[in-house]
Formats: structure tokens, C-alpha cells, sequence
């Protein structure tokens, strides 16, 4: 994809399922590869093999709920690779529970992570891309933001105001060379997911219900989500902003 070697990228959420696969994407295409994410061995991990193969990476412990550590971490990044170019907000955390079974403290650490951490992300980096004139943003999202998903009714208030969120910040960016947009990927076979699957089978009733719904009939796999991704960060996609495109096998169509 054009415009993409040699650009900065801060990936949060880097050491999971999907952010391991936008980074690992993101080198493959001459990527500089920042990864901020609260499991530190993890992000070591992915960063070592990125560098191995000869790419280059870095990885900070950051929990994106703290806006401190992660003006830390991203000077640390800026210090070593320059500004940055691209900023994906992958982090999110989730589990299922119906809504009524949930306490205040439980919406407090959802909205936290999925929301709240994309904000700071936002709030410290644009400026940035302000001054530069210049920068892509993209969100993951989920289709729960869209259409709702039984048992993440917090979770997918989070991913809904994280998609009018990018909408709104594309409105008032547009007109500074910053093109904000979001991925809304359906069900991907993660850590993530299994933890919200019984026994984290997959072969059982929730999953199987999925694949039948799903037109593709089957789940996503983290290497479905890349390829987009790289898109909204490259040169090719200069004249889209405050798009939500969903990864999902065709199990949501939207107009
Ligand atoms: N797996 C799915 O079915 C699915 C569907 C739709 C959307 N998504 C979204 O995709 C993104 C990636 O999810 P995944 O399935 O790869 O999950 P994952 O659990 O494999 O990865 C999530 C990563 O976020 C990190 N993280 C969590 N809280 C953090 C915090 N406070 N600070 C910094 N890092 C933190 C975790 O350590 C982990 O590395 C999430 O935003 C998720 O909501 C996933």
C-alpha cells in the first residue's frame, strides 16, 4: 500500500490477538512499530520477533487508563522513531454478563478501558498530527457498537460512542490532513473471545450459533483485520474519513 514505509505507528493493545497481527502487518509494509500495552512480556515478545525479522519495534508497559504513563511512553517511542503517523486504538476488555447481574464498579473498569483509554490515546497524540497537519487515526471498534450484542451491553455502549467519537473527531479534522475512522470487526477467534465462550470452546452453542449466523460460516481469525487496517493508514485511503467498515464475514451489511 502507498505512503506507508518509513511511518511511525503507536499500536495499543499490541500484545493481544489482533494487535499482534496490525503490528506484525504494519512492519511487513516498512512500519515503525510502537506497542503500548499493559502486558509487558507479551509486548517484549512481539517486538523481539518484529526486530528479529528485521523490522523495527518497541514496546512500553502502559495501561491506557493512565493518562501519565502514556505521555511517558509515547515521548519514549517519539524519542527513538520520531513522531507519530498512525495511531490505532486496539485495547479493549471485556466480559459477559447480562446487564441486570453487573455492578457500577464493573461499568467503571469497562468504560475505562474501552472508552476512556481511547481518549487519552487521542487527547495526547492529536496535537501532534495537529501541528504536523498530518495523520491517520483508526479505531477498533465492534460490531457490538453497531447492533448490540446480548451480554456486553456496557462493552457495546463503549464501542457505539467510540464510533460516534471517531465521526465527530473526523468532522472536526478533516480540514487538517487527519483522517479518522473505525474497524468494526464481528466475532474473531481471540484470547478475548474464548474468555467469554464456556470453557472457551468453540466447537460449543454460543460459537456454533455464530458460525450459522455468520453468511461466511465461520468465525474471524486476527488475520482478517490487518489488511484494513493498513488500508485506513495508507496514502489509498486520503479521501475517506468518519467511516465505519465492518470485518465480519457479511454477518452485519450496513448501508
Ligand atoms: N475478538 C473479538 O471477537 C472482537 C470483536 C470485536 C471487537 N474486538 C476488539 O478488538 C480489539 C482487540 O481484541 P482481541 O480480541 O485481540 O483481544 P485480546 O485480549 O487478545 O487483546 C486485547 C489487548 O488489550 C490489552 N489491554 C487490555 N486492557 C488494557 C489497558 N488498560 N491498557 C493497555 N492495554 C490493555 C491486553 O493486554 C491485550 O493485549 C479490542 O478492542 C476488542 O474490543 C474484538
Amino acid at each position: 500500500m502507498r505512503g506507508l514505509s518509513k511511518k511511525v505507528a503507536i499500536i495499543t493493545g499490541g500484545s493481544g490477538a489482533i494487535g499482534q497481527a496490525i503490528c506484525q502487518r504494519f512492519s511487513d509494509e516498512g512500519i515503525l512499530v510502537g506497542i503500548l500495552d499493559i502486558n509487558k512480556e507479551k509486548g517484549i515478545e512481539i517486538a523481539d520477533e518484529i526486530n528479529r525479522k528485521g523490522g523495527t519495534a518497541l514496546a512500553r508497559q502502559v495501561d491506557i487508563t493512565d493518562y501519565n504513563s502514556i505521555v511517558e511512553a509515547t515521548y519514549e517511542i517519539e524519542s527513538s522513531f520520531g513522531p507519530t503517523d498512525i495511531l490505532v486504538n486496539n485495547a479493549g476488555w471485556d466480559r459477559l454478563i447480562n446487564f441486570i447481574d453487573t455492578e457500577p464498579s464493573f461499568w467503571n473498569e469497562i468504560i475505562s478501558i474501552n472508552l476512556i483509554g481511547a481518549l487519552n490515546m487521542h487527547h495526547i497524540i492529536v496535537p501532534g498530527m495537529l501541528e504536523r497537519q498530518s495523520g491517520k487515526v483508526i479505531n477498533i471498534a465492534s460490531d457490538a457498537g453497531r447492533v448490540g450484542s446480548s451480554g456486553e451491553a456496557v462493552y457495546s455502549a463503549c464501542k457505539g460512542g467510540l464510533i460516534a467519537f471517531t465521526k465527530t473527531l473526523a468532522r472536526e479534522l478533516a480540514r487538517n490532513g487527519i483522517c479518522c475512522n473505525a474497524v468494526a470487526p464481528g466475532p474473531v477467534d481471540t484470547p478475548l473471545l474464548r474468555s467469554m465462550i464456556p470453557d472457551g470452546n468453540l466447537d460449543g452453542g454460543l460459537a456454533k450459533a455464530f458460525q450459522k449466523a455468520i453468511p461466511m460460516r465461520r468465525l474471524g481469525e486476527p488475520s482478517d483485520i490487518p489488511g484494513i487496517v493498513a488500508f485506513l493508514a495508507s496514502q489509498d485511503s486520503d479521501y475517506i474519513t468518519g467511516q465505519i467498515i465492518s470485518v465480519s464475514g457479511g454477518l452485519t451489511m450496513h448501508g
